[in-house]
C-alpha cells in the first residue's frame, strides 16, 4: 500500500528503548517484503513474536490439477460450492498456477479457535456475500458486500462474519499485490485520472493489544502444507506499528469507471496489478456515447492471458445464460466474444449495471476436480449460430 499509515503507540526514533510501565522494553519486529527493499512496517510487541511452544500436524492442502492442459472455454457455477463451517475448509482452489490460485469459499462460521497465516502468498478476498471484521495483527478492517480485502503475505488474521451466509472470491498471488503503477506518481500516490484513489481505501483501525499468555493455534500455509504451530502468547500482542505493509480494504461499489465516445479496452477496469496477472472491475456506467458506437465489446484474441471473469451482479450485457456467482473462463490462444444476438443488441443502450471481478493471468491456467464438478460442460459452443 504506498500510504504511511499508523496505529497505537510507538517510539520517537526507531530501533531506540521503548518501555512499557513496568520498564521493561517492548520488542520490536519489522514486517517487510522483498527482502529488506520493499514496503515494510515496524511492530511494537508485548511480547516475543518467536515463542513457538509446539509444531503439530501438518497438512498438504497443495491443489491437484484435473486438467493440466486447458484449451476449452467454460462456464462455472461459483454458488454451486457448498458452504462448510471452517473459514479454511471452505475455501476450495478452482483455478490455478505457480503465481495465482483462484478459489471459492462459503464459510459458514467466525475464525475463533485458531488464527492463520499464509506465508507464501498475498491474499486477495472479494466480498461476494456477507459482513464481517477481519481481524489482524495490525488492526481490524470492518467488511460488506463489494469490499475487496488485500491482505499481504505473512499477516497474521482472524476472519468473523455477521451471519453465516457468505461467499467470497478468494485469489492467493505469489508475487505482490499493487494497485496499478501507471496511475500513481514518483511518490506512489494516486494520480487525477486514476479510478480509485487514497481516499477510497479502508485502513486498519481499532488496535487492540492482548496481553495474553497460554497456547495459541496459528496455522500457517507454507510451500502447499498447512502447518499447525502452537505459540505462548497471544498473536495480537501489538500495541503500536508504523509504516506501509498492511492490510487494506477497497469497495468495488467506489471503483470510478473510465468511459468513452467508442468502446474503452479491459485495461481501463484495471484495480490491482502483480508481475503475473491484474484484476478488473467492472462496474455500473454510462456506455460508450459515439453515436454509432457499439457498446458491446469486439471479439478479442487474448493470446497472451487466460481471462476469468467473475460475475457478481446484474445483467452482463455480452453474455447469456449468465447468473450471479457464474464464472466464464476465457483460455489463452483462441479468440472470445459476444455472443450471438448481443452485440446488435447492445445497439442504443445508454447504460450497463453490471458488476464483474476478471482475473486475467500471463500463463495458463490448471482446472481443479472441484472446477470440473462445477462446470457446465456446454459453454465453449455458445457462440454457434
Ligand atoms: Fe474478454
Amino acid at each position: 500500500m504506498p500510504l504511511y499509515h499508523k496505529l497505537g503507540k510507538i517510539p520517537h526514533k526507531r530501533h531506540t528503548q521503548f518501555r512499557k510501565e513496568d520498564g521493561s522494553l517492548h520488542y520490536e519486529q519489522l514486517f517487510g517484503t522483498i527482502g529488506f527493499d520493499g514496503m515494510s512496517s515496524l511492530l511494537y510487541h508485548l511480547h516475543r513474536p518467536t515463542q513457538v511452544k509446539e509444531i503439530g500436524k501438518t497438512l498438504d492442502v497443495a491443489p491437484r490439477a484435473a486438467v493440466e492442459y486447458n484449451i476449452t472455454s467454460r462456464l462455472l457455477k461459483g454458488l454451486d460450492v457448498k458452504p462448510e463451517d471452517d473459514y479454511l475448509e471452505s475455501r476450495k482452489t478452482i483455478l490455478f498456477n505457480a503465481d495465482v490460485h483462484v478459489g471459492l469459499a462459503a464459510p459458514k462460521k467466525s475464525m475463533i479457535e485458531y488464527f492463520y497465516k499464509n506465508a507464501d502468498a498475498d491474499e486477495l478476498l472479494f466480498i461476494h456475500k456477507g459482513s464481517g471484521v477481519l481481524k489482524t495483527l495490525l488492526g481490524e478492517i470492518p467488511f460488506e458486500y463489494g469490499d475487496y480485502l488485500v491482505i499481504p503475505r505473512g499477516m497474521i488474521y482472524q476472519i468473523h462474519f455477521d451471519t453465516e451466509d457468505n461467499r467470497l472470491l478468494v485469489t492467493e498471488s505469489y508475487h505482490p499485490i499493487y494497485t496499478p503503477k501507471r496511475y500513481r506518481n514518483w511518490f506512489g500516490q494516486h494520480l487525477e485520472h486514476s479510478p480509485l484513489c487514497e481516499r477510497d481505501f479502508k485502513l486498519p483501525q481499532n488496535l487492540k493489544a492482548h496481553d495474553e499468555k497460554g497456547e495459541f493455534l496459528i496455522k500457517v500455509k507454507k510451500q502447499g502444507q498447512l502447518h499447525h504451530m502452537v505459540y505462548a502468547t497471544h498473536p495480537f500482542d501489538v500495541v503500536g506499528w508504523d509504516g506501509y505493509n498492511f492490510p487494506y480494504g477497497f469497495s468495488i461499489h467506489d471503483f470510478e469507471p473510465i468511459t468513452g465516445r467508442v468502446h474503452q479496452p479491459p485495461p481501463v477496469h484495471q484495480t490491482f496489478e502483480t508481475n503475473a496477472f491484474v484484476v478488473c472491475s467492472f462496474c455500473p456506467r454510462l456506455y460508450d456515447y459515439h453515436p454509432k458506437a457499439i457498446p458491446a465489446p469486439y471479439n478479442h484474441s487474448n493470446i497472451d492471458s487466460d481471462e476469468v471473469l467473475y460475475y457478481v451482479d446484474g445483467d452482463f450485457m455480452s453474455r447469456k445464460g449468465i447468473d450471479k456467482g457464474y464464472i466464464s473462463l476465457h483460455p489463452a490462444g483462441i479468440p472470445h466474444g459476444p455472443h450471438p444476438g448481443t452485440y446488435e443488441a447492445s445497439i442504443g443502450k445508454t447504460g450497463t449495471e453490471e458488476l464483474a471481478v476478471m482475473i486475467d493471468t500471463f500463463k495458463p491456467l490448471k482446472l481443479t476436480q472441484t472446477a470440473l464438478d462445477i462446470d457446465d460442460g456446454k459453454y465453449y459452443k455458445s457462440w454457434l449460430e
